[in-house]
């Protein structure tokens, strides 16, 4: 049986039909009816959480559940939901069990122990997360008579969309805006409403639309009463409210004031019209996102005020509505000088707010992103989330994966989310986990208010990402932001069930492989904790370790011939380690202490510094990279053993971006590799760098490369090609020919090429005159992250012909065709016996 071909809209909410073998009588439980409580004229969260149960009976169990609202009409098996006051108001009692979840914000309550289920909410939002619980568990067969109750680690749960008023989403790898459009709000919200239905799902209550870099146009009358009006009302059924992210220029840019000092009556008055104007188009808005002295935005510190004062004079007109200002940490001065070994970016945060914790309005928090940096593969947590005491903070989580494969490469970041949220911060020597520091009721500060924020880039793709197995990653954020105790495994295989459904063999293969990639991009990407040498400069996508130093974006590793790392102890260095709690200081001040995977954060060591692995950080260096490459090669083949397992739109998406993945991944290794060998003159023990055995580089004389309306020429970044040099066709058209000299048997070819913006080339290879392949130079159509317009590490890719019959003496050829711009660039050939990984 061929499964019906899906295109990921419904993403973990597709609700598959469950397979019989999988039905046991209790996950088939014969509901009949659904008991809605309570009046809510058709539009609150209530509401939809009786026609999901009722969509998701048809569909995972095909069978036809009837609403009614009131008891006395129920029959049969029935499902009741509602709020726990409508739920009172029946004259019913709920069991004592339940109260701590109902007593408490959004928290639910769930009993099939009889044959009247409840899904009770403390708020109707509540409901909804309830009814989504129990749906879960029914679509992964995992239905049986239980209790169970719920409630959030924290009251913010958010999402910040970088949207763009024209429609383009700043690190949007998947499509379009689906919120905006030539400088308005798109007119069809349709899709807004299924991400809000995702959203409400895993827990989420509320998204600020725009980007942090925020375009004040979206405060003009048209767009807050003819658009945000409509986001807030197709997204409020679903319990997540709406926010907007604010420039703090718009006095001057838009209220056409001659300043926006915070401290000026002009100004404080254009923020308290806006605001009146915000709430009477969004009632329930949640408040305002604000980047404010950051990368060039404009802010308080622009005025010779301080964050705090600008921040409190945002909050106070949101305060009679109960508003929030989200305040971003992310304040730090990018023209720092490297050559003064005190300056250090990842010392930015704290010494910017901490002096601030008492001067903080009551309904600003602060957002601080996970690690000092941004996004890193790997970093330690932000000091900053152990020094405010008064001033609430939450989190910022990055599902868009900026520095991390960019939805091109499957990453899934949970792990190391999870390892952020159970870092011990040691506040006052007492255990103090991230992840109940961002608690309401627990931690060493115990806020009233904190939470969790997280950038997403979803797009008007069918995949929402650009990639089917990104979704894992928004999935997991809300799973985290409700409950950030839970397993990133554990979630991971919920959302593999719900979204490719139930069968063990695809759960494992997927699990597995998914929770292999965030090692191994951090084995070919950064190792040791030197952050994730991805192009710095550009399009922060494919390798430059060189762009990491020698500018003013403090993203250093200070490499140089004799040894690698940031000194960030107190002792010798920029201090960092002592921004953290004496019992986290102490390690992270001590080279002997601090762990290999951490290593070169706090460091600055000899690249023959010897690891607590026993290991050199410049052999470790070698052998991360070629096993975490390693590992990615081996993602196609298993993704192939689930053909008939996928349908097959979803495993052909899915088999071409692993494919491409595992070619990129050689780019990473190959690059990086090559460029510490060059700057540290340390040969790889075994001999791997710049050694391939199988490759025919094009560019390099040779009398066996024949290149006819071919020139050999530099690449952007020489590490990114054999012997920093690519070949180009010089006119439209061009070929490659070289004579092979292997043993007559089965091979895999595999061709490098470079496939950039300018244009789309064409490519054909031949074996003794015959066609093997033909390809096109295209992929900024197949794939969405930043494309490069330079022959680099971005656009260094590789394509295989395998199980290819070869004899010695046979004849390849490549013809290369220009395309636009781009030349036909081809780096090497590499002919590989079988199994061989080059
Ligand atoms: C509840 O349903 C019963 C049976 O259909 C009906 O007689 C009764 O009027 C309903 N009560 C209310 C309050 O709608
Ligand atoms: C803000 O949006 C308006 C309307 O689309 C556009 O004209 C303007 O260029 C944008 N400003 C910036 C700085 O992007
Ligand atoms: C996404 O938006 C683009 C640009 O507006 C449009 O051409 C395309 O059809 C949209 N795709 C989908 C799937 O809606």
């Amino acid at each position: 049986m061929t499964l019906p071909n899906e295109d990921g809209v419904a993403a973990w909410l597709r609700y598959g039909e469950l397979p019989a073998s999988v039905r046991t009588a209790a996950n088939s439980a014969a509901v009949d009816t659904i008991v809605v409580l309570g009046d809510h004229n058709g539009k609150s969260p209530v509401t939809v959480a009786g026609q999901e149960l009722t969509d998701g009976f048809r569909n995972i169990l095909g069978r036809t559940v009837t609403i009614v609202n009131n008891l006395s009409a129920a029959s049969g098996t029935t499902i009741i939901i509602g709020t726990l006051s409508d739920y009172k108001a029946t004259g019913q009692a709920v069991n004592n069990d339940a109260s701590p979840f109902l007593s408490h914000e959004d928290g639910y309550w769930l009993d099939t122990t009889s044959d009247k289920h409840l899904v009770l909410g403390s708020n109707e939002r509540a409901v909804l997360y309830g009814a989504f619980d129990y749906l879960s568990r029914l679509a992964q067969g995992t239905f049986s008579a239980f209790t169970f109750g719920s409630r959030p680690s924290a009251p913010i749960r958010w999402i910040n969309q970088w949207d763009n008023m024209d429609g383009s989403i700043e690190r949007g790898y998947g499509g379009k805006s689906l919120f905006f459009t030539d400088g308005r709000i798109v007119d069809n919200l349709e899709r807004v409403r299924q991400y809000a239905r995702l959203m409400a799902s895993i827990g989420l209550n509320g998204i600020v639309i725009n980007n942090v870099n925020a375009n004040a146009s979206l405060l003009g009358e048209d767009n807050l009463n003819n658009g945000v009006r409509r986001i807030a009302d197709i997204m409020r059924p679903y319990g997540v409210r709406t926010g907007l992210a604010l420039n703090f220029d718009a006095p001057r840019t838009l209220g056409g004031l001659e300043t926006s000092d915070p401290l000026d009556a002009g100004v404080v008055k254009f923020w308290e019209d806006v605001t009146k104007r915000v709430y009477a188009a969004v009632p329930d808005l949640i408040g305002y996102t604000i980047k404010a002295n950051s990368e060039g935005q404009p802010g308080p510190l622009s005025y010779g005020r301080t964050l705090a004062e600008g921040a409190n004079m945002l909050a106070k007109p949101l305060e009679p509505y109960g508003g929030l200002v989200l305040y971003r940490a992310f304040v730090y001065d990018h023209h720092l000088s490297e050559a003064d070994p005190k300056n250090d970016r990842a010392n930015a945060a704290v010494d910017f707010f901490t002096h601030l914790d008492e001067q903080f309005a009551e309904n600003v928090v602060v957002q601080i992103k996970f690690g000092p940096i941004d996004f890193q593969v790997r970093e330690p947590p932000s000091p900053l989330l152990a020094r405010l005491k008064k001033t609430r903070a939450a989190i910022e989580f990055m599902v868009a994966q900026e520095y991390m494969g960019q939805q091109s490469h499957a990453v899934y970041l949970a792990p190391e989310w999870q390892e952020i949220l159970a870092f011990d911060m040691r506040v006052n020597g007492q255990q103090s986990l991230v992840r109940d520091i961002l608690t309401t009721d627990k931690g060493p500060f115990t806020w009233s208010t904190t939470g969790y924020t997280a950038v997403v880039n979803v797009g008007n793709d069918s995949t929402w990402l650009g990639h089917h197995l990104a979704m894992a990653n928004l999935y997991a954020y809300g799973r985290l932001a409700w409950r950030p105790s839970d397993d990133a495994k554990d979630i991971l295989e919920d959302w593999i069930r719900l979204t490719f459904g139930v069968d063990p063999t695809v759960v494992s293969a997927i699990s597995s492989l998914l929770m292999d990639s965030w090692p191994a991009y951090e084995g070919h990407s950064g190792n040791l904790g030197v952050q994730t040498l991805c192009d710095i400069l550009y399009t922060h996508y494919g390798p430059s370790p060189a762009s990491q130093d020698g500018n003013g974006w403090g993203q250093w590793t200070r490499a140089d011939s004799q040894g690698i790392g940031m000194d960030r102890s107190v002792a010798t260095g920029t201090g960092n380690a002592g921004q953290y709690h004496p019992e986290v200081a102490t390690v992270w001040e001590d080279i002997s202490k601090t762990p290999d995977n951490l290593l070169l954060w706090f460091h600055h060591v000899p690249y023959t510094h010897v690891l607590k692995s026993g290991k050199t950080v410049i052999q470790h260096f070698y052998d991360a990279h070629y096993e975490g490459a390693a590992t990615v090669q081996t993602f196609p083949q298993r993704w192939a053993s689930l053909k008939g397992k996928v349908d097959d739109a979803r495993f052909e998406h899915i088999a071409f971006k692993l494919a491409y993945q595992a070619g990129h991944a050689i780019v990473w290794r190959d690059s990086v590799c090559r460029f510490y060998q060059t700057m540290s003159g340390i040969e790889d023990d075994q001999k791997r760098v710049n050694n391939h055995k199988w490759r025919i580089p094009l560019a390099a004389p040779s009398p066996n490369v024949v290149l006819v309306g071919y020139e050999p020429v530099a690449v952007r970044l020489p590490e990114a090609a054999s012997d920093g040099k690519a070949v180009q066709t010089t006119g439209e058209t061009g070929s490659v020919k070289t004579t092979l000299d292997v043993e007559d048997g089965t091979y895999d070819l595999a061709v490098n090429y470079f496939d950039t913006l300018v244009g789309r080339a064409k490519y054909e290879l031949l074996l003794n005159d015959k066609s093997v392949g033909k390809w096109e130079g295209n992929l900024q159509d197949r794939l969405g992250h930043d494309f490069s317009e330079y022959l680099d590490g971005h656009s260094a890719t590789r394509i295989y012909f395998r199980g290819v019959v070869l004899k010695k003496g046979d004849v390849l050829t490549i013809v290369g065709r220009a395309g636009g711009k781009e030349k036909a660039p081809l780096d090497y050939i590499s002919v590989l016996p079988e199994g061989e990984v080059d």
